[in-house]
């Protein structure tokens, strides 16, 4: 029996800013911004949005009734949560209406969780293959303002439904990953932005994905010839072309240029977003699947999902026939067509409205066209509202 991705689903807010704007802003040549880190534009969240109203927001598209009838776990992975002891994903259950006999539950290990998410709904589902599992990543990717993370923050969040016979691609059992303490990249519990050595991440990530995918290699008995695609974590885009650049002379010309073009593919969603931490592998997966109409059924996909701290993991996904069908076709063309341009004056001022702390709260949710929004906080609890 084969299990998979069956469904997939975006959500990211509607406000973003242009890294050409941020560039003149820093006093930096915008051609770093746009080729030196391989971003165009930044996903903004306003404080009416936090990863219990993006995930909502994103699994709402996909959900039938159906579906919310018969989940048995909500499966949230993110590493902005908004409680220390409550998961994001209890939230999320009663915003969507999934019944009440579904487990809920939520991950942590910076932007590598969604992954493991992906494989318990995976193993899950084998064992009870009747069963629906929503994996939901979402984040917020917070370095602060005028800091060297600032051009690769960004928002969003991606959901997936994990089934039987999937619609969109079987989750292959060849998952090979690595662990080991280093601090890269870490938040401490009393800052709402991560402390990151950059330059060290960038080599850690780049060292990870070698001794990957060198493991995977090995144990598989597979090469870069295997696949019609690699997918990567893209903290910001160049980081995935680097990555692959590091692995391309394995192959002859003529299949280096097809994994370049798959891979231009697969970053042109993420370049206009940012960075959202765990869902970001997973948005360039649907920005590939989206974008790349060389693709076809049976394809065999590798994906290199990385977390500081950190934590590495290659797996292959296989292309079902109907793929397209489990993917709203025009949400994120839409999503972004809707947005609107911030100053980065008034970007730096939405930065600084996040709600962080538990003191009352009543936030003007007007302005926001999402359907699940924060509403404020009262008696130290959130107050999440349903627009429409
Ligand atoms: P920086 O020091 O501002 O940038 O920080 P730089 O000086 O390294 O320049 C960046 C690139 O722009 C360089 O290219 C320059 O040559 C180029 P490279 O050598 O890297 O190929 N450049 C230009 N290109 C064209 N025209 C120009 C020009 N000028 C310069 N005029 C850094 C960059 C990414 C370090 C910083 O933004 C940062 O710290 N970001 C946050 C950390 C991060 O994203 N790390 C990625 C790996 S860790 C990871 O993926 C996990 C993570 O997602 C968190 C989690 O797991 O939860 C972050």
């Amino acid at each position: 029996m084969e299990v998979g991705i069956d469904k997939m689903s975006f959500f990211s807010t509607q406000y973003y800013i242009d890294m050409v704007d941020l560039a003149h802003a820093r006093g930096e040549a915008p051609d770093k911004y746009l080729i030196g880190i391989g971003q165009t534009q930044q996903a903004v969240a306003p404080a009416t949005q936090d990863v219990v109203t993006m995930g909502a927001n994103a699994a709402d598209q996909m959900l039938t009734q159906a579906d919310r009838a018969e989940i048995e776990e909500v499966i949230f992975a993110t590493e902005s949560g908004v409680d220390q002891s409550k998961s994001a994903a209890v939230y999320v259950q009663k915003l969507l209406g999934i019944n009440r006999y579904a487990r809920t539950i939520e991950l942590k290990q910076a932007c590598y969780s969604g992954t493991y998410g992906l494989m318990q709904a995976r193993d899950y589902v084998t064992l009870h293959p009747k069963a629906k599992v929503l994996v939901i990543a979402s984040d917020i990717a917070r370095y602060g303002i005028n800091t060297g993370g600032e051009v690769t923050q960004g928002a969003g969040a991606v959901a997936m439904l994990v089934t039987a016979n999937p619609t969109i691609a079987t989750l292959n059992q060849d998952n090979v990953f690595m662990s080991d303490e280093i601090m890269d990249f870490w938040r401490p519990n009393d800052s709402s932005t991560a402390v990151v050595d950059g330059k060290f991440s960038a080599n850690i990530y780049r060292d990870f994905f070698k001794e990957v995918w060198e493991r995977y290699q090995s144990q598989t008995g597979r090469d870069l010839n295997s696949f019609k695609a690699l997918v990567f974590h893209l903290p910001f885009t160049k980081m995935g072309l680097k990555a692959l650049r590091d692995v391309l002379p394995e192959v002859a010309e003529q299949k280096q240029h097809a994994l370049m073009d798959s891979f231009e593919a697969s970053r042109r969603y993420n370049k206009q977003i940012g960075n959202l931490y765990t869902g970001s592998a997973y948005l360039s997966l649907m920005s590939l699947l989206l974008n790349d109409d060389t693709l076809a059924a049976g394809d065999e996909l590798g994906l290199f999902s990385y977390g500081s701290g950190a934590e590495g993991e290659m797996y292959s996904l296989t292309l079902q026939p109907e793929y397209n069908q489990g993917l709203i076709k025009e949400q994120l063309p839409n999503l972004l067509a809707q947005r609107t341009q911030l100053s980065i004056a008034e970007y730096e001022k939405m930065f600084d409205s996040v709600v962080l702390g538990s003191a009352d709260r009543e936030l003007d949710i007007t302005h926001d066209h999402a359907k699940f929004v924060l509403g404020g906080v009262k008696d130290q609890k959130r107050q999440y509202v349903e627009q429409f």
